[in-house]
């Protein structure tokens, strides 16, 4: 954990909202945690890569000139830790109003490549990560009738393509485990967002040539943001994803199995 204890507590006459981002030193995640520290979030950050964590901590605590954020180095698919780190980072940071998963993994596997070892490694990190963070958050959110989760989920998941499956398949569990909390948790006050990125300029992208109609991290962060404040559904960053994914979705089943993307 970050040696700095947080420097602006919530009082009554100054408010502060807390979060915390799972996978935040990636490149979504690191656009996304400097916007809301410097929207007042006090912040958790969480990843495995402790480096990039403090670098990005660091960089955030200068520019806020106070201690908005402190960091914890986690593994998500470490599942059984999870119930008592996010005790001790509510603890630590006086409160939780936001939670923000973006952890995520792919590999390009060639088109006759079936490889249960990498896929089972990405539904282990895209899907029962979230899921392993959201069971313990929901029910605290759900008994304080107040709260918001997001999840990083993919225009992947709208479509199994022939291209990556196991990629497409853990972003369509995850998507629909977002929509039941949705569903189950929305009666009881609190927000729960699907994010679909399209492709997004991060290193998750090294293995792609040409990235189509690519977005920087920080126009993702930005849509993000705006889905927050406007407790939004569903999203897509960039927008014109939706309207692609709109036609994809309705491509005949006989025709999309033909199609080599
Ligand atoms: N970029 C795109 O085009 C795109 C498109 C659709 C969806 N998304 C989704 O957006 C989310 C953010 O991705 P990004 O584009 O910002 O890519 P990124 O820069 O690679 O960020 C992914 C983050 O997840 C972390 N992570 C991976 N495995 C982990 C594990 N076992 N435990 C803890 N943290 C782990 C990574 O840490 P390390 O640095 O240590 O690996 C990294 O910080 C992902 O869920 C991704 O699937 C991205």
């Amino acid at each position: 954990m970050s040696d700095s204890p947080i420097s602006a507590p919530a009082t009554p006459l100054n408010p502060r909202r807390r979060g915390i981002l799972v996978g935040a030193s990636g490149g979504i995640g690191s656009a996304l945690s400097r916007k809301l520290a410097r929207d007042g979030y006090i912040l958790a950050l969480v990843d495995r890569n402790k480096a990039a964590l403090r670098s990005l901590c660091d960089e955030i605590n200068q520019t806020a000139g106070e201690t908005r954020a402190v960091i914890y180095e986690h593994d998500v698919t470490d599942y059984d830790s999870v119930p008592d780190l996010l005790r001790r980072i509510i603890a630590d940071i006086g409160g939780l109003d936001l939670f923000v998963y973006l952890a995520g993994i792919i590999y390009f596997p060639d088109i006759n490549e079936f490889n249960f070892k990498e896929d089972r490694k990405v539904m282990e990190v895209n899907l029962l990560g979230a899921m392993a963070w959201m069971s313990e958050v929901a029910p605290l959110f759900q008994s304080a009738k107040s709260g918001q989760i997001v999840g990083i989920s993919s225009v992947a998941g709208d479509r199994g393509r022939v291209a990556n499956p196991a990629n497409s398949t853990s972003k369509a569990g995850l998507s629909t485990y977002l929509e039941s909390l949705r569903n189950r948790l929305t009666r009881h006050g609190v927000h729960v967002m699907t994010v679909k990125p399209g492709m997004v300029k991060t290193d998750m992208l090294r293995g792609i040539q040409k990235p189509m109609f690519a977005a920087e991290p920080e126009q993702a962060a930005d849509m993000i943001l705006n889905g927050i404040r406007k407790r939004k559904q569903t999203i897509y960053t960039s927008g014109i994803w939706r309207w692609i994914m709109l036609v994809i979705r309705h491509i005949p089943s006989f025709i999309f199995r033909r199609l080599s993307f």
